[in-house]
């Protein structure tokens, strides 16, 4: 029997949103069916640049959950509305496909996922690197014993965001935006968990974390524009631009990641992977398996060496969700496995408060 054709709501009509209608459009088993937004014409400049057929727009959230073609809402507002349309679309029986960062604190987490453990709904969340050609080649080179048994793994986010986003403006301040741990290093963090578990589609539970935050933009009223070389004005983050993490996996795998948005240079997304039997670095590999090895190898695949979200794997992200919605199947990339990933960004903040180790998971009180 066909599989049902499933509807397609997408909620927060700006930048990443148009790759998700492209990568919804592209699924055989899906049709985006509505837009909604804070503003009409945001819905009707997505529904025209990408072409979309027989779409209602709305300006309304529950209205656009009360839709009846909808099965599938993708959250793509900013970070500080996912919590509360996290939960509303989980009441409203859909699955979700959630936008990094999922939430701005530990209560809003558990109140997503009382929601969603109640709906009994699926849930992705978009650490699309999960499915980037080179992620995939690590994850499974990993799995294959490429290395042996992982003892380390670093992740770094090296990237100038700035003003140039056009998130940035609720972003950068420390009330919506929180820390670069939370809006852009998690990213990493994700990565790092994802590499220090061993299996083809584990990502490792942290235990214990340790961080320190510096580096010298918080405040600072310019920002450096790698495609001009120059510096330009420029409205301050409000939180410190460069954070370094310690983690503790209940693997023994330990964890060094950094989130760094004062860096002048073009975007880089350095990976590393020691194991008892190899090494992984980006897409250089040592390894037993090749004993007359003399130099590095190199494996020819596409890296994470692009913030452009037309660069990012949302296809490979939204086909897995559509088969796990068919099969029944919950993402290792689901709400619950997320969660792990953002209890790191605020044991951090913990950290920095206390300048003491924080235990995860983190305490409910
Ligand atoms: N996974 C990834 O790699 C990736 C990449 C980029 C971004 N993101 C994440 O995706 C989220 C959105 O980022 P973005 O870059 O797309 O930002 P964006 O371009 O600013 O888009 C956000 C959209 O949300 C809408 N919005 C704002 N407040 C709203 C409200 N109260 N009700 C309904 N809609 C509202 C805005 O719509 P109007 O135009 O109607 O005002 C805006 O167009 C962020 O959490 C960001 O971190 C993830």
């Amino acid at each position: 029997m066909a599989e049902k054709s499933l509807g397609v709501l997408i909620h927060g009509a700006g930048w990443v949103a148009g790759e998700h209608v492209k990568a919804f459009t592209a699924n055989p088993h899906t049709r985006v069916v509505a837009v909604s937004s804070r503003k009409l014409s945001s819905c009707q400049r997505i529904a025209e640049t990408h072409g979309l057929p027989d779409v209602t727009f709305f300006t309304d959230y529950d209205k656009a959950l009360a839709h009846p073609g909808v099965d599938i809402v993708s959250v793509c507002t900013p970070q500080h509305l996912h919590a509360e349309n996290t939960i509303a679309a989980a009441r409203a029986g859909k699955h979700l496909v959630i936008e990094k960062p999922i939430a701005n604190s530990p209560a809003e987490m558990r109140a997503m996922r009382e929601a969603v453990r109640k709906a009994g709904v699926k849930t992705v969340v978009s650490f699309v690197l999960r499915w980037n050609p080179l992620f995939e080649t690590i994850k499974a080179m990993v799995a294959d014993n490429a290395v042996g048994k992982v003892y380390g793994v670093e992740a770094d986010y090296q990237h100038d965001i700035a003003s140039w986003w056009t998130g940035f403006e609720d972003a950068r301040t420390k009330k919506l935006g929180i820390s670069a741990m939370l809006t852009g290093g998690c990213h990493a963090l994700d990565a790092a968990r994802w590499f220090a578990g061993q299996g083809r589609y584990e990502a490792a539970t942290p235990i214990e974390v340790f961080a320190y935050a510096g580096g010298y933009r918080k405040g600072l009223s310019e920002e450096f524009n790698y495609l001009t070389n120059s510096w330009q004005p420029a409205p301050p983050l409000e939180y410190d631009d460069l954070e370094m993490v310690m983690i503790r996996f209940d693997n023994g795998v330990l964890g060094k990641v950094s989130v760094n948005y004062g860096c002048v240079m073009p975007y880089m997304f350095p990976i590393e992977v020691f194991g008892d039997r190899g090494t992984i670095k980006d897409n250089r590999v040592w390894s037993h398996k090749f004993p007359g090895q003399k130099k590095w190898v190199e494996i020819p695949t596409i890296l994470p060496d692009s913030a452009d979200v037309s660069h990012h794997p949302f296809q490979g992200q939204i086909d897995h969700f559509v088969e796990c919605i068919h099969q029944n199947h919950e993402s290792h990339c689901n709400l619950e496995d997320a969660i792990k990933t953002h209890e790191i960004v605020f044991a951090a903040q913990e950290c920095y408060r206390t300048r003491q180790p924080v235990q995860l998971p983190l305490s409910e009180k």
